[in-house]
């Protein structure tokens, strides 16, 4: 019954990738959501249909992108037309988004598109349910940077999502419900 409850509430994870790092990590978020009962949709942005009502009716809309020189906005090619749609400034208020950039620190422009989707999510009105997170070349792995950011979308999704379990709230020396 409570993992009907949450297949209702599905998801949406939208990615622009220029090389396939951004859609694995897409792919790892959208397994740690199923894995905690919940349904996750994964999309090439460009793919995601350019209109509001569309977005509205997931619970949350993740965003994974990668930024890249080949394009003046820095934004990857499968990803520029829903970029473009972003900056006509969609009502999008209330929408709960969040957002992880990959880069290298060895460009001048480090995470421009990440950057520019903060911007535009949030001139679109969009809620971050977690801190936006970032993933640098130079600093090694890639999907080890992105996990400690798992983790924490993974705790936000638990409370914001409809038919999520209570939150147990720990506190010294007692154990307290918090539903
Ligand atoms: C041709 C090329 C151009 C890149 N341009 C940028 C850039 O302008 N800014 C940046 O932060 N990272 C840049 N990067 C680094 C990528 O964003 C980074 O390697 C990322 O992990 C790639 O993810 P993807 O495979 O999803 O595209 C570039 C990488 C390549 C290969």
């Amino acid at each position: 019954m409570e993992t009907a409850t949450k297949q209702r509430h599905s998801v949406l994870i939208g990615y622009g990738s220029s090389t396939g790092q951004a859609a694995d990590c897409a792919d790892i978020v959208a397994d740690s959501i199923a894995a905690d009962g919940y349904k996750a949709v994964v999309r090439e942005l460009n793919d995601i249909p350019r209109h509001e009502p569309f977005i509205r009716q997931f619970s949350l809309f993740v965003i994974i992108i990668s930024s890249s020189d080949d394009t003046d906005d820095h934004v990857p090619f499968n990803a520029e037309v829903f970029c473009h749609w972003l900056q006509t400034r969609p009502d999008l208020a209330g929408v709960d988004v969040a957002l992880f950039g990959l880069g290298d620190s060895s460009y001048t422009t480090f995470n421009a598109a990440g950057n520019l989707l903060e911007e535009l999510l949030l001139n679109a009105g969009c809620l971050f349910v977690c801190p936006v997170g970032v993933a640098d070349d130079e600093e090694g792995s890639v999907f080890e940077q992105l996990e400690p950011w798992v983790a924490t979308l993974t705790r936000a999704v638990r409370i914001i999502v409809p038919g999520s379990p209570p939150v147990i709230a720990q506190l010294p020396g007692s154990t307290m419900d918090v539903a």
